[in-house]
């Protein structure tokens, strides 16, 4: 008998959702419950503290349901919460650091890799310390972009939009100076940068995506499910359900479909 048990996937907003994408697009079996904590994004410019004290509600909300595996699609929930999590929890737990080092270490060529992530990820050097552990000759360039994640979630990530072009052109700059021959788009958001980035960076740099790396290494993880009834995806906000559904689509392209509902998150954990 396979597991028919959904999958929980967060975040502190909509980024998560290129990770159900990926999800959808390698296990399309499984179905998923999703909450994006869309009153309180961002959580990357906030105090270690703060993040975990909002992951464990995230999470203690996922578990409200019987699921079987939980995504932790948020690169600063990953960076900063995931081993205090883990303590918690016997239910296994992904998170996006170790697969996008995994996938970084492995594409690298010459050993020079960028990272651009939240400040909260920078400044935990979770990135690098996995990337060290796999691939000691590394050297990695890690650049915060606070500014890009409320640009995602409003929808401004399309070439030709000259703010975010400026936005991108000025955090990664360094990055191109380094050399960098592969670039970590170190949070959930930043997948759907990916057009705006490889124009500035150069169709050489390889581009590392995070949800794609945890959906992968929840492939490994799960026992195949079997065919049987169709998979459904639940939706949940802790803000408006409105917004949600109006930019819902940009990340999920035509998974778009799903019920979504609002919770009050703040009465888990
Ligand atoms: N998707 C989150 C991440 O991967 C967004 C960051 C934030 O909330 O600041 O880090």
């Amino acid at each position: 008998m396979s597991d028919r048990r959904p999958i929980g996937v967060f975040d502190s907003g909509l980024g998560g959702l290129t990770a159900v994408r990926e999800i959808s697009t390698l296990l399309p079996q499984e179905s998923v419950i999703y909450f994006g904590d869309t009153a309180r994004v961002p959580y990357g410019t906030r105090s270690p503290e703060t993040i975990l004290s909002y992951a464990r509600q995230d999470v203690a909300f996922l578990r409200s349901f019987d699921i079987k595996a939980v995504v932790v699609a948020c690169g600063t929930v990953s960076t900063t919460a995931l081993p205090a999590l883990e303590a918690e929890s016997a239910l296994p737990l992904v998170g996006v650091v170790q697969p996008a080092a995994e996938a970084a270490a492995q594409v690298t060529k010459t050993g020079n890799i960028g990272l651009i992530a939240t400040e909260a990820s920078v400044r935990s050097g979770a990135y690098v310390r996995a990337i060290a552990a796999l691939r000691p000759d590394a050297a990695v360039t890690a650049q915060a972009c606070p500014l890009l994640v409320p640009m995602v979630e409003n929808g401004r990530v399309h070439r030709g939009d000259r703010v975010i072009e400026l936005l991108v052109s000025e955090y990664l700059a360094p990055l191109k100076a380094a050399g960098v021959d592969t670039l970590i788009l170190g949070c959930t958001h930043f997948p759907l940068l990916k057009e705006v980035v490889a124009a500035f960076m150069g169709g050489e740099v390889a581009l590392v995506d995070p949800g794609r790396e945890a959906a992968r290494h929840l492939e490994r993880l799960l026992e195949p499910s079997s065919a049987g009834e169709a998979p459904s995806y639940r939706y949940f906000v802790s803000d408006s359900v409105e917004q949600f559904s109006r930019q819902a689509g940009l990340f999920l392209g035509t998974l778009a479909q799903g019920s979504v509902e609002k919770v009050d998150v703040a009465s888990f954990g």
